[in-house]
Formats: structure tokens, C-alpha cells, sequence
């Protein structure tokens, strides 16, 4: 491997992005390259595929970085950072999300998610590298008390171990920054993420069957699956679907890019969290009929019962991220399913 040499006092440009192959990390390293800085993807592909690597470097026209390994294992991740050398900041997305696996398996999802942050922390001390972006979630919201639900809301509401893993996860690096003064820390509260990127070359691989709604919903229009199960309709909502801040992922990963820029102007210590969603509310049901509409397509659904654990409503203030942070969504809803759409057609 050819290093570069960085010219003395130049700023690296080197990002670890841990779960970089995965669904939100990939569209993030595209964005990344884009915006100048050098993505290393940190990735063993226990819940990705090389389709998403073969994506990312069509679309940059090179491959980035990417070291096979995992994240919990502290000698190979240390021996990544030695050959790596100076490093700007880390993104951590490396963690197990099913929701419904973390209720059967919860001893996985704390040892996983917890485990290999706390690893992740400890190696960043001693490499000396001080800027790091959190990926966490709304669901340690719960049901919020009052909608559009900010950031000073309650934090340890969750209604699943993998939840809980996210507030654990929060208080470990906020605890972090405490020990370490040098340490500035972004915790970055998705909404829901979907869509693709436009180029159709990396988008969400779902394994088996999808847990979320749009892949199910684009499978179901695809005729890969033969109807869609709205999960109750008897809630006190608009059609008495459930109600979610669904986000473009593209947008969601640019958000990175600027938490990065955010916390290169400011000085240590810092740990900061921002929502990231677009600020509305679509139900079920919406979701469905504007698939349906923007790409001109059936999607055959029934109702079934209520699906354990889901809130029946929630969305971002999206105050804090625009005035604090600098950054908003500039994505739509349909554009997220016209998105989704033109990716499952490639599948
Ligand atoms: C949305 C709504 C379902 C499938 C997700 C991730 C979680 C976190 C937050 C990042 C619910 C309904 C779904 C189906 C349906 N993201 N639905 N039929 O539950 O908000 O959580 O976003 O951390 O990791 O899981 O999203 O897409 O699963 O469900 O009716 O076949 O769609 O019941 O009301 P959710 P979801």
C-alpha cells in the first residue's frame, strides 16, 4: 500500500467509519469523499455485502479504504489505527439495529453495541484522535410526552434492549468526555431513515424479510412479497396508522459531513446531540399511497394486529439542528420513495 506522506502541519483528512458497508454508513462514505475527506471503512460485513463496497467505489470512481475486521476485536483495531496513522475523527455505526432480534437475543445487543464502542473509545484515547460522531437513534425517545419531540425530551424511554443500548451507549460517551477533556463527541438521534442514493448504486440490503416499512413496502411492489401487513390501524392518529419522521438517507448522511465541520471549529471539550429528521409526520398509510403515487405502482396491504413495542407516534424538533448545527433536510418524502423504488427495481 502506497502511504501518503502528509506535508508537515497538514491536517489529515482520514474518517474511520466503523460499519461503513452498512445501509447509512455507505451513503456517509460517499458523502464523505465527496466533501474532500479520506473515508476508512472499519467493517467485517456481518450485516453488509461487497455489493455495498462494489457501489460505493462505482460511484467515487475509486475504492476506498477498508480494513475487514471487528470492531470489538481491540488488537486488530489497534494495529488499523497504527498503519492508518493520523486520523481526523471516527463515525461509529457498527452495531446490530433489529429491533424484534434484540427482544429474543438482548445479551448480543449489549455486548455488541456497547462492547464495541466502549472499545472504539479507549483505542481513540490512545491514538489520540478527538473528534467523534455517534450514531444513535429516536428511539430512546420512546412515546414522547409531547410532539414534535427535542432533545431535551426524556432519553431513556426505549421500548427495546436495542433501545437501551443506544442510551447506554449515549451515557458511556458522554461519561467518555467527562475522563477525557480532549474528547468532542456529536450523538446524531436519527429519525427514520430510507430512500437510496440517486445513482442507484448503494442503497438498503435488507436480510430475509424486511423489519422496516419502505423496503417492505418496495419488495411488496415489486411482487417479491404478495402484500404488506400494516400493523394495526385502531391508533389515535390521523388514519389510525402509526406515525414516523421518515428521512432521506443521503440527507442523513451529509448531516455527518457537517457534525464533523461542526465540531473542527469548535474546541474541547463538547458532546452534543441533535435530531435528525425532517421535522413531519407520515403515517403508515401516507407512506403507502405516496409510494404508490410517485412511481405509479400498486401496493397490495391488509391490516393486521398491532406490532409490540411501536409507538404510536413520532417526529423531530428540528430546531436545535438547524440553529445549532447548521443543517437541515433538503430531501422530500417522495423524493426518499422515488429513491427506494429506482433501487429495488435494480435488485
Ligand atoms: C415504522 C412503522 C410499523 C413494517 C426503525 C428502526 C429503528 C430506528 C427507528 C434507527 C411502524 C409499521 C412496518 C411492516 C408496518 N432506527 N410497519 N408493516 O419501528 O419506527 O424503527 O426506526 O435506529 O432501528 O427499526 O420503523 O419501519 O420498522 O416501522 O405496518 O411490514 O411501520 O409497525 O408503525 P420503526 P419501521
Amino acid at each position: 500500500m502506497v502511504k501518503r506522506l502528509l506535508s508537515p502541519g497538514a491536517m489529515s483528512k482520514k474518517v474511520i467509519v466503523t460499519g461503513g458497508a452498512g445501509f447509512i454508513g455507505s451513503h456517509t462514505v460517499v458523502e464523505l469523499a465527496v466533501a474532500g475527506y479520506e473515508p476508512v471503512i472499519i467493517d467485517d460485513l456481518r450485516n453488509s455485502e461487497e455489493r455495498a463496497l462494489e457501489g460505493i467505489a462505482a460511484i467515487l470512481g475509486q475504492a476506498p479504504t477498508i480494513h475487514r475486521i471487528d470492531c470489538n476485536d481491540a488488537e486488530a483495531m489497534r494495529r488499523m489505527l497504527k498503519q492508518e496513522g493520523a486520523v481526523l475523527g471516527a463515525i461509529h455505526f457498527a452495531a446490530d439495529k433489529a429491533v424484534g432480534e434484540s427482544v429474543t437475543d438482548p445479551a448480543k445487543y449489549y455486548r455488541n453495541n456497547i462492547g464495541s464502542l466502549a472499545v472504539l473509545l479507549g483505542l481513540l484515547r490512545e491514538h489520540g484522535v478527538h473528534d467523534l460522531v455517534f450514531s444513535s437513534s429516536c428511539t430512546v425517545y420512546g412515546e414522547p410526552a409531547s410532539l414534535p419531540v427535542d432533545e431535551t425530551a426524556p432519553d431513556a424511554n426505549a421500548t427495546s434492549p436495542y433501545g437501551f443500548t443506544k442510551v447506554a451507549c449515549e451515557r458511556l460517551v458522554r461519561d467518555q468526555c467527562t475522563a477525557v477533556p480532549s474528547l468532542k463527541a456529536v450523538l446524531l438521534r436519527y429519525f427514520n431513515p430510507i430512500g437510496a442514493h440517486p445513482s442507484s448504486l448503494i442503497g438498503e440490503l435488507p436480510r430475509g424479510v424486511p423489519n422496516n416499512l419502505v423496503p417492505y413496502v418496495a419488495q411488496t411492489a415489486a411482487g417479491v412479497r404478495e402484500k404488506l401487513r400494516v400493523n394495526g390501524d385502531d391508533y389515535d392518529t390521523v388514519d389510525g396508522t402509526c406515525i414516523r419522521d421518515y428521512i432521506h438517507v443521503v440527507d442523513l448522511a451529509q448531516a455527518h459531513v457537517r457534525a464533523l465541520q461542526w465540531m473542527s471549529e469548535r474546541q474541547a471539550p463538547l458532546c452534543e446531540v441533535f435530531n435528525l429528521g425532517t421535522g413531519a409526520g407520515n403515517s403508515v398509510l401516507e407512506v403507502v399511497r405516496t409510494f404508490e403515487q410517485v412511481n405509479g405502482v400498486k401496493v397490495p396491504f391488509e391490516v393486521g394486529p398491532r406490532r409490540a413495542g411501536d409507538v404510536v407516534s413520532v417526529y423531530a424538533d428540528t430546531r436545535r439542528s438547524w440553529e445549532v448545527l447548521g443543517w437541515r433536510t433538503q430531501r422530500s418524502l417522495a423524493d426518499a420513495l422515488r429513491d427506494a423504488w429506482r433501487w429495488q427495481q435494480g435488485l
